[in-house]
């Protein structure tokens, strides 16, 4: 009773990433405390020496060759501590617990460090793709300690998503890393939501646009630079049949849209850490604005919007195609700043090139863009931002133009495009060498001689201003 890789958890994901190591010729043991999920896996396993699974803790660590690999697909929270506390007293020291889910990085370093008392290797390991991922090649974001990632290598290498051959796996650094890449990974996939449903408001409200000529136009862009899985499924979700009523289903959906918590961490630490990430930040609010749904209808019938100017849809089409591509890079740029500069306060030693790399395929962002960033980072670890990156200049300076007049429209048209206005600012502003700033220390001196530096001279100055 030798078998590969335990997982606890067997729900969608648990049950899709167990059969997707079986499928790479690894034994696997799952574990959980749903007898039916435990039977359904049996079932689908097909074969029990291959794939085979229990309800009972002591059996499943029993069943595992040494040292264990064992990933955990359990809800983030409470449930992963009740988890671990019930693994441990059938472990064995240099076994390796991972935790696939999207744990808060803090909560990872707290029980790496616990673990590590007990001599249990601890991995958070952020996985990517969602249901279809796990089964067919998710992107995987392990951290953790180097010299156990070993063990761990070869399942995830021949389980993740290849990008045109490599794998979408790879050792990102100590303690928390990997859970912290999958956090503002997700930060990232709010700002590029955002901006594809801004685009798609545009394309509609004042281009006309049909749900069919929508199917379309994503999917014209797929063919494109803008290649990802993001507009690729929007594309797709045009062209769906509602099955309980006549129409489509996209305009029977409720605009309230949920969220789980990752990308409101990544805005949060993002302030923590004191770097600018406004497309994410807008993301969340424009959640949070969804939610108060009643409030807007009401507010609706106070408050006219403007009669539309007319524009030409073709030439509306292709404004909009390098406005989402600009404000896409300017979402990356940012998502890739707070890594850099997160990986100095916590010492993750990140390699940005390998973490784009690893995002190439598999993980909700995957995006052709994602090869030209690897490139970046690659030729440059230490870039602090896409923007200084030569290869990036002229992709801008293409493209910016369309993003100024689609934001211009969208003001003086009354449809919000809160994410593409915010990639825009972020952009003229981090381009632009000298900010009014100049002003607001001057103010701060003036009425709490907070002192300035001035832009000729060295040292600290305060002025005693006239009234
Ligand atoms: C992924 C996703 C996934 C996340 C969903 C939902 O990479 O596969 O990021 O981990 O849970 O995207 O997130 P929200 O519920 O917060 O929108």
């Amino acid at each position: 009773d030798t078998y590969d890789f335990g997982l606890v958890g067997l729900g969608v994901m648990g049950r899709n990433f167990i059969l997707n190591v079986a499928d790479n010729g690894f034994t696997a043991f799952g574990n959980d405390l749903d007898e039916e999920k435990v039977n359904a896996l049996i079932a689908e396993g097909g074969d029990t020496s291959k794939v085979n699974a229990t309800s009972d803790v002591a059996t499943f660590v029993g069943a595992l060759s040494t040292p264990r690999k064992i990933m955990l697909l359990v809800p983030a929270g409470k449930v992963v501590d009740l988890v671990i506390d019930g693994l441990l007293p059938h472990l064995d020291k240099g076994d390796i617990i991972i935790d696939g889910g999207n744990s808060f990085f803090t909560d990872t370093d707290r029980r790496e460090a616990y673990l590590q008392q007990k001599g249990i290797n601890f991995f958070g390991a952020g996985v990517s793709g969602g249901a279809k991922g796990a089964r067919k090649g998710p992107s995987i974001m392990p951290g953790g300690s180097r010299e156990a990632y070993q063990y761990v290598k070869p399942i995830f290498e021949a389980v993740s998503a290849k990008y045109k051959g490599e794998p979408c796996v790879a050792y990102l650094g100590p303690k928390s890393a990997g859970n912290y890449v999958k956090m503002v990974h997700n930060g990232i996939e709010y700002g590029l939501m955002q901006l594809t449903s801004e685009i798609y408001d545009l394309l509609k409200k004042a281009g006309g646009l049909t749900n069919q000529e929508l199917h379309q136009t994503f999917g014209d862009w797929n063919a494109g630079r803008l290649q990802s899985f993001l507009v690729e499924i929007t594309s797709e979700i045009f062209a769906q049949k509602d099955d309980l009523a006549d129409g489509d289903l996209v305009d029977k959906i409720l605009d309230k849209a949920k969220q789980k918590g990752t990308g409101k961490w990544t805005s949060q630490n993002a302030m923590d850490l004191g770097i600018p990430v406004p497309t994410i930040d807008i993301a969340v609010s424009m959640r949070e604005i969804s939610a108060l749904k009643d409030e807007r209808v009401k507010a609706d019938d106070l408050y006219d919007k403007p009669e539309l100017t007319s524009v030409v849809k073709d030439s509306l089409i292709s404004k909009a195609e390098q406005a989402l591509y600009f404000s896409f890079i300017m979402t990356y740029a940012q998502g890739m700043h707070q890594l850099a500069d997160a990986s100095k306060e916590y010492g993750y030693e990140l390699q940005l090139g390998e973490i784009a790399k690893i995002w190439r395929a598999g993980c909700i962002i995957r995006a052709e863009l994602l090869a030209d960033i690897t490139s970046a980072f690659q030729a440059d670890n230490n870039l602090q931002n896409l923007l200084l990156s030569p290869s990036f200049v002229d992709k801008v300076k293409e493209t910016v133009g369309a993003a100024r007049e689609l934001v211009a429209y969208g003001a003086s048209n009354g449809i919000p495009l809160p994410g593409l206005s915010n990639a825009l600012t972020y952009f003229d502003a981090y381009t632009s060498g000298r900010l009014p700033l100049n002003l607001i220390q001057a103010q701060r001196d003036y009425f709490g001689s907070h002192t300035y530096e001035r832009l000729d001279k060295e040292g600290i100055f305060h002025t005693e201003w006239e009234d």
